[in-house]
């Protein structure tokens, strides 16, 4: 009989991906998927530690396993990510009825551990560059994820990443372009650039460097690729070779993530982040100065230690003057092992960290739902991604800005249609199918 596993990914596009590489990886071995985890002989997470939140949520899934594996003892339990990292051999002590563990990306790790029957529980911790070439499962048959790089060299004293993933190393540039023009070719239409700090790519490669904006265009040129996107640059590394890329190519999408995290050049300073205040904003200017309708998205913690009202003001201001088009907001979580942890003065209070949690999202829903209101009576270009999640009578697909768009129409999910855009609230576009393209199906 076929064994088979299931998989629970926890965190960012990154642990989507892997995931993705563990189930082709698990499906070249024979095991087929199965939607429930207790029908499951191989239980696997994909963990995220990046905030406190993260790790009560998965140790509650981790429960979960420990009681499958009590009624049927052969259950293999395999935890991979940045959780397993961040606890080594901890995981074993602490909960001994996990089987492998694994950090981040080390997917042959696991296969390594499955096809050697071993009988005791395996850690496996060492960092090693990107294992290139394994299958993939893809969740949308149009959509991909490329990995650029592992690891990132930045050192954000709040953030466990560098801990977890290592140091910074570029996938070659070859590699990379074959295999968008192989995805391509399967019919991916859509493409994520990933990597910890997208826009430092390159510059390690040997003998020849490589700048970020050089992959952009040589994704770019690959006929079939409609949409690039990527996650996440660093505003201290986005030049005007990446706007002018924006700007030039049409493949690249109109939309920006740049990470904020705060908006006083105090603040910035103890999260070394490398830019204050003003080099954000002049960063911004020099983005919109390129690409006048670009969407910009950000990410912002409040509450970081030693962070005062009118620090957490400037958050605020910040937020008025650039209007982000979408905000994900955090409130400040110590980890283990990283610089912000070992910070004792100025620590915020629970009550006011929520306060100015709830302050900094009615600014930003206030700006996202101003800016999206530019959308409305445009007709713009949708991928569409499938049934609405609300209404299954309407579709769902992304404009260039990534905006989500909820719409009457037909299509099959990875083609694209053009939506005349009715309304906008914060998060959601709401449209008609163009006439044209009706008649087109007809
Ligand atoms: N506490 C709160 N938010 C954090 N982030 C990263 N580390 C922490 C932390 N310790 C947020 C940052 C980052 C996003 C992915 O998560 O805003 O950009
Ligand atoms: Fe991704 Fe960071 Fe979570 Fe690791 S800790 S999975 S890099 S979000």
């Amino acid at each position: 009989m076929t064994k088979r596993y299931h998989v629970t990914t926890f965190g960012c596009q990154m642990n989507e991906h892997d995931s993705e590489r563990m189930k082709g990886m698990l499906e070249s071995l024979g095991y087929g998927e199965t939607a429930e985890r207790a029908d499951a002989d191989l239980i696997l997470f994909n963990t995220c530690s990046i905030r406190e939140k993260a790790d009560e949520r998965f140790v509650a899934h981790l429960h979960d396993a420990k009681i499958i594996k009590r009624g049927k003892p052969g259950t293999v339990i395999g935890v991979g990510g940045c959780w397993a990292q961040s606890m080594k051999d901890l995981v074993f002590e602490q909960f001994p009825f996990v089987d492998v563990a694994f950090g981040p990306g080390q997917v042959p790790k696991l296969a390594e551990f499955l096809t050697t029957d071993s009988i005791t529980a395996q850690g496996y911790f060492e960092f090693e560059g990107f294992p290139a070439h394994l299958p993939t499962k893809r969740d949308r048959p149009h959509q991909a994820w490329l990995q650029i790089s592992v690891g990132c060299n930045m050192k954000c004293s709040y953030c466990i990443v560098p801990s977890t993933r290592g140091r910074e190393s570029s996938r070659p540039f070859e590699e990379l372009v074959a295999e968008a023009e192989r995805l391509a070719a399967d019919g991916v239409v859509e493409i994520t650039l990933l990597g910890q700090n997208v826009n430092a790519y390159g510059r390690d490669l040997r003998p020849q460097p490589r700048k970020f904006a050089e992959l952009l265009h040589a994704v770019d040129a690959i006929p079939g690729i409609r949409r690039v996107r990527y996650t996440s640059p660093h505003p201290q590394d986005i030049k005007q070779d990446v706007v002018e890329a924006h700007r030039d190519l049409d493949s690249i999408c109109e939309h920006i993530h740049l990470p904020l995290q705060a908006g006083s050049s105090k603040i910035l300073k103890a999260m070394r982040r490398t830019y204050n205040r003003e080099r954000f904003l002049d960063r911004v200017e020099m983005i919109r100065a390129g690409v006048p309708d670009v969407a910009l998205s950000t990410d912002i913690i409040v509450g970081f230690p030693g962070e005062t009202e009118e620090d957490f003001q400037e958050t605020l201001e910040v937020c008025e003057a650039v209007q982000f088009d979408s905000a994900f907001t955090f409130v400040f979580s110590a980890r283990r092992g990283t610089e912000a942890a070992t910070f004792t003065e100025g620590l915020v209070s629970r009550e006011e960290k929520v306060d100015r949690m709830r302050r900094l999202v009615e600014v930003v829903q206030r700006n996202a739902h101003e800016r999206a209101q530019r959308f409305v009576g445009r007709t713009m270009e949708v991928l569409i991604e499938g049934p609405s999640r609300t209404d299954p009578s309407r579709l769902r697909g992304r404009t260039t800005h990534n905006k989500a768009v909820n719409f009457q129409g037909f299509g099959e999910p990875g083609t694209f249609t053009q939506v005349e855009i009715t309304s906008a609230t914060s998060q959601t576009l709401m449209g008609e199918q163009s006439l044209v393209d009706l008649a087109l199906l007809r």
